[in-house]
């Protein structure tokens, strides 16, 4: 491919992208294009579909046409993390890299997923991950790992985890009591009654799983189980709708978190390492807002 020459045929030119296999789906180009209209730069954020095993190849790809970053999404953020050249000490221990930077043609490796995850608790529910027990559903993909060994960084008191293929969950909670050796961290059994059983301990509730995209897709805990006093975090948006989980929640008398909250703060943490600036997040709020609305 002439990548030259397709970067070029954008106006402003293309000098930003997310990467992905799909990619068609992903609502990224209007969350960022407004953000870098508002801050005036000359450039434009496309969506690029890259098949598995080629991502150190788009990598270098994009630094050639003078490409100023990349986000990185399903399923590439693990070949990504051997993809650069300099790795952030944070990506590192996520075991994930969504955020590329490329400076002088060197390629940096960030995760902000982690932080937008910290950022989204914070700006929605008031509170800080630091005092919070966090139950996780679906601790076995690369969501699932992020949130449970950023919430270890931030010393959470508790941490229980619970995984439809548990010997991934167990894998995890060996690998995240190393970052948190005062947390109480747990693995359960991904049963209605056990979770049910936990949940007296719980303030914040995570869904990391893919659950809920989809209409007919599984519950994921019984409904019974959640109470007013729950901090409910679906990491997973829907298109012109809401999950059912925070509809569950909300019933509940809940306080929720959706998946484009993580969506638009992780994108501004992105913003902020491509231009070493704040993200003008209204904006980027605003697109998103209008994105789904379409
Ligand atoms: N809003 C955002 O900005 C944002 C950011 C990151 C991720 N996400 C969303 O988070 C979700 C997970 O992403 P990921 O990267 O972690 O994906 P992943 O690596 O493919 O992991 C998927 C997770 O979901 C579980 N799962 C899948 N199907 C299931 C089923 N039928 N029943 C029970 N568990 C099931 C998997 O369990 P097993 O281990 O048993 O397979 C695994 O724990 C995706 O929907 C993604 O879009 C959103």
């Amino acid at each position: 491919m002439h990548w030259n020459a397709v970067a070029e045929r954008f106006t402003p030119p293309a000098r930003l992208a997310v990467i992905g296999d799909p990619i068609a789906h992903s609502r990224s180009p209007q969350m960022h294009n407004p953000a870098l209209k508002a801050c005036g730069i000359e450039a434009q954020y496309i969506r690029v579909q890259v098949p598995v095993g080629q991502v150190a190849e788009a990598f270098r790809q994009f630094a050639a046409c003078g490409f100023l970053g990349v986000n990185i999404t399903i399923p590439h953020k693990f070949e990504a993390l051997d993809a650069v050249d300099v790795l952030d000490p944070l990506a590192r221990q996520l075991g994930a890299v969504n955020t590329l930077a490329i400076r002088d043609g060197k390629l940096y490796g960030y995760n902000s997923d982690g932080p937008g995850f910290l950022r989204s608790v914070k700006e929605v529910f008031g509170v800080e991950v630091k005092d919070l027990r966090v139950l996780i559903l679906g601790a076995g993909g690369g969501a699932g790992r992020a949130v449970a060994v950023q919430s270890a960084l931030e010393q959470c008191p508790r941490l229980v985890l619970a995984n439809r293929t548990a010997a991934k969950a167990e894998a995890l909670a060996a690998e995240v009591a190393k970052f948190s050796p005062k947390a109480e961290v747990k693995v359960i059994p991904w049963t209605d009654e056990a979770v049910a059983a936990e949940m007296a301990g719980i303030d914040l509730v995570v869904n990391a799983t893919s659950l809920g995209m989809k209409s007919g897709d599984t519950k994921l805990l019984p409904a019974e189980a959640l109470q007013a006093r729950h901090l409910v975090f679906d990491m997973v948006y829907r298109a012109g709708g809401e999950t059912p989980l925070l509809t569950d929640a909300k019933r509940a008398g809940a306080k929720v978190v959706d998946g484009l909250t993580l969506l638009l703060h992780q994108g501004a943490i992105s913003f902020e390492h491509w231009f070493e600036r704040p993200a003008p997040l209204e904006e980027m709020r605003e697109g998103l807002r209008n994105a789904v609305m379409t």
